[in-house]
């Protein structure tokens, strides 16, 4: 990005997506991460041919929650456990026990999930005491990419709400829980805001990325608060809805908000002084990945005339009217967070007749999706949480069906924002803001973050998703009765 805000080159680089060696669990070899960063940075320098020399500050994002464990060597212990796994419901029913939820969530704003990092610790420790005995550091996933960038073992706020460890209302790691958990204190990252700057690219860093030895890093953050900034959430009253391999409702608060039931996530915003709440689907736009690499298009498929499969995917949804004439999908394929905090629940695909096409089922799952989002707007309601805008990111707003169908499920105007590049985007900004271009994230966010379009609810659709979502809020309560 320029100083100006305007995206100069990106690049991205696959990895693989995860290794699922028992139904719910979900696990990434670090290494994949760092190899990909370096050719996706090495790319984008290449496309513009710009000169390290010029890049002024490296901003960092990534995947939220995951477990990443090295040993004294600095060698990766086992593979992460990464957000969405879920096998460590044992260990959130223990920290339930041990401290009392509701003490818990006193202590860090947050219940005990199988989500987040220190019930993912406590699993390794009681299921794989020799791997655990050779740990001794414990960082998150951007974390160990930017240890392999700069040799600093370093986190930021945002991210580190998200271990369970963080006292979020007071920004500073919860001496309780780690004293009563027994989890080391030395092992863990230092903290910083995330527009501060706290390292610089090492020699192997700079070989591995071609940036150049000494550039400044910031602490960037989560891919949520990252990519909230993106779409400029920074004040309250913004929302974003956010689809990407998970699906986020987040909305900036002035204060650390809570959901009396645990609901939503209360979380530090990669804003000094600034908190945020969210909503979490699991499987957002894993539920479309999921129904394309099973029964879909293949991206290397035949009949995809070079297109995009996602794009002949929603092309084909949108030959199906709204509501999908009755067949509903509810999204839970790895379990569910928002509302229902339940690491067993199941997608399911209901209402068919011999009358609906793949266009129904497709479109059934992206409006399950939107569906599902929408019980967080519920809560905000609840909670009094305001929503004076709602911003859409991720492949939920690049899809003019999946823009139009959250409209229409939302029931309001959402809007799109000129930049595309979500949470590195948001990263970048924050990058600026630790170079000194910027003075706050709030004024980079009104210097550089546009609305590029505006959608508002259509109508007859409206009134569809309206009745649907009555429909979708019973399938979970009867599902719950049969499996
Ligand atoms: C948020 C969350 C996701 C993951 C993967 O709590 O789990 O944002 O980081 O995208």
């Amino acid at each position: 990005m320029d100083r100006g805000g305007k995206v100069l080159a990106s690049a991205s680089a696959e990895h693989e997506l995860f290794a699922s060696p028992r139904p719910g669990w979900a696990e990434q070899d670090p290494h994949d991460w760092w190899r990909a960063c370096g050719n996706a940075v090495r790319n984008a320098l290449q496309q513009i041919k710009l000169n390290a020399d010029d890049i002024a500050c490296v901003g960092f994002s990534g995947q939220m929650h995951g477990a990443v464990l090295l040993d004294s060597s600095d060698e990766v212990v086992r593979h992460a456990i990464i957000w969405c796994d879920q096998r460590s419901e044992a260990q959130a029913n223990e920290l339930s026990e041990m401290f009392g939820r509701e003490a818990l969530i006193r202590l860090t704003c947050n219940p005990p999930l199988t989500n987040f990092t220190l019930t993912k610790l406590l699993w390794v420790r009681e299921n794989e005491p020799e791997k655990w005995k050779r740990v001794r550091h414990v960082m998150l996933p951007k974390d160990y990419v930017r240890f392999r960038l700069t040799g600093e073992r370093a986190i930021d706020m945002a991210d580190a709400s998200g271990t369970l460890m963080l006292d979020v209302a007071n920004r500073s790691w919860s001496n309780e829980v780690l004293r009563k958990t027994n989890i080391d204190d030395g092992m863990l990252p230092a903290l910083y805001e995330s527009p501060q700057v706290c390292g610089k690219v090492s020699k192997s860093g700079a070989e591995a990325t071609g940036l150049r030895v000494g550039t400044p890093v910031v602490a960037g953050a989560g891919d949520q608060a990252a990519g909230a900034v993106g779409m400029g959430i920074a004040r309250s009253g913004a929302v974003s809805a956010t689809i990407g391999t998970s699906g986020v409702v987040f909305a900036a608060t002035d204060r650390p908000a809570l959901d009396r039931l645990g609901r939503l996530h209360t979380f530090c915003h990669a804003i000094p002084g600034r908190w945020h709440v969210m909503g979490v689907t699991q499987a957002a736009g894993l539920s479309l990945r999921w129904f394309r690499d099973q029964f879909g298009v293949r991206p290397s498929g035949s009949g995809t005339n070079g297109r995009d499969p996602y794009d002949v995917l929603a092309q084909e949804a949108s030959t199906a009217p709204a509501g999908s004439e009755g067949a509903f999908w509810v999204p839970y394929l790895m379990g569910e967070r928002t509302p229902h905090l339940d690491p067993n629940a199941r997608a399911a695909l209901i209402g068919l007749t011999a009358s609906h096409t793949r266009a129904h089922v497709v479109r059934a799952i992206m409006e399950g999706v939107a569906y599902s989002m929408k019980d967080t707007f519920t809560i905000f309601e609840e909670m009094k949480v305001p929503v004076t805008s709602i911003r859409l990111g991720g492949g939920g707003a690049r899809s003019p069906l999946w823009r139009q169908i959250q409209a229409d499920v939302y029931g309001r105007e959402v809007e799109i924002v000129a930049a595309e590049e979500g949470a590195a985007y948001g990263a970048a900004i924050l990058a600026g803001v630790g170079d000194g271009e910027w003075k706050s994230v709030d004024e980079a966010c009104d210097s550089v973050v546009r609305v590029a379009n505006r959608i508002p609810p259509h109508e007859p659709e409206r009134k569809t998703m309206e009745s649907g979502y009555g429909t979708y809020r019973k399938i979970y309560p009867a599902m719950r009765q049969i499996t």
